[in-house]
């Protein structure tokens, strides 16, 4: 049994250690929203924050996780998706199928946390790991760069803070 700290939730789960993070997300916690894309670290589409650095949960393994703090797009702006660039993806209509844009956000929205005045060339290297297929890659870049525009102090581009609680999972329940 391990204990994962998910968007302030505190989950207890019963895998194999050498599990991919991205299966215990999906198939253990039912944490959907994080997408299997390639599965071998090249599309981004399962991007997560680990401590708070973007990381792939398809070449995590659950081990890697096991007391970290780890935010997935489900806590990213809480159940109303209010950070500031899910209101951008909003307003720029982002999203064409979808299937990336999770992996998008997490990104971006580590690239802010970190840097909140990012050049163009800062963004499209932050950016660079995660590919869309439906090529969305200009209405992304615009709603970044709405957000710096738009979002006066740096604070706000972080992800709420929730309080914990303990929930279990096992494998095969
Ligand atoms: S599914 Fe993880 S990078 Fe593609
Ligand atoms: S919106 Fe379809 S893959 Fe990006």
């Amino acid at each position: 049994m391990m204990e994962l700290t998910i968007n302030g939730t505190v989950h207890q789960v019963d895998v194999d250690e050498d599990m991919p993070l991205l299966w215990a997300l999906r198939d253990e916690l039912r944490l959907t929203g994080t997408k299997f894309g390639c599965g071998a670290g090249l599309c981004g589409a399962c991007t997560i924050h680990i401590n708070g650095n973007p990381a792939r949960a398809c070449l995590t393994p659950v081990s890697v996780a096991k007391g970290a703090t780890i935010t997935t797009i489900e806590g990213l702006g809480g159940e109303a998706g209010e950070h500031p660039l899910q209101q951008a993806w909003i307003k720029h209509n982002v999203p064409q199928c979808g299937y990336c844009q999770s992996g998008q956000l997490m990104s971006a929205a580590a690239l802010l946390a970190n840097n909140p005045n990012p050049t163009d060339q800062e963004i499209d290297s932050a950016m660079s790991g995660n590919l869309c297929r439906c090529g969305t890659y200009p209405r992304i870049k615009a709603a970044i760069k709405d957000t710096v525009k738009t979002t006066e102090a740096s604070a706000a581009l972080a992800y709420p803070a929730k309080g914990s609680k303990t929930k279990g999972s096992s494998r095969h329940a």
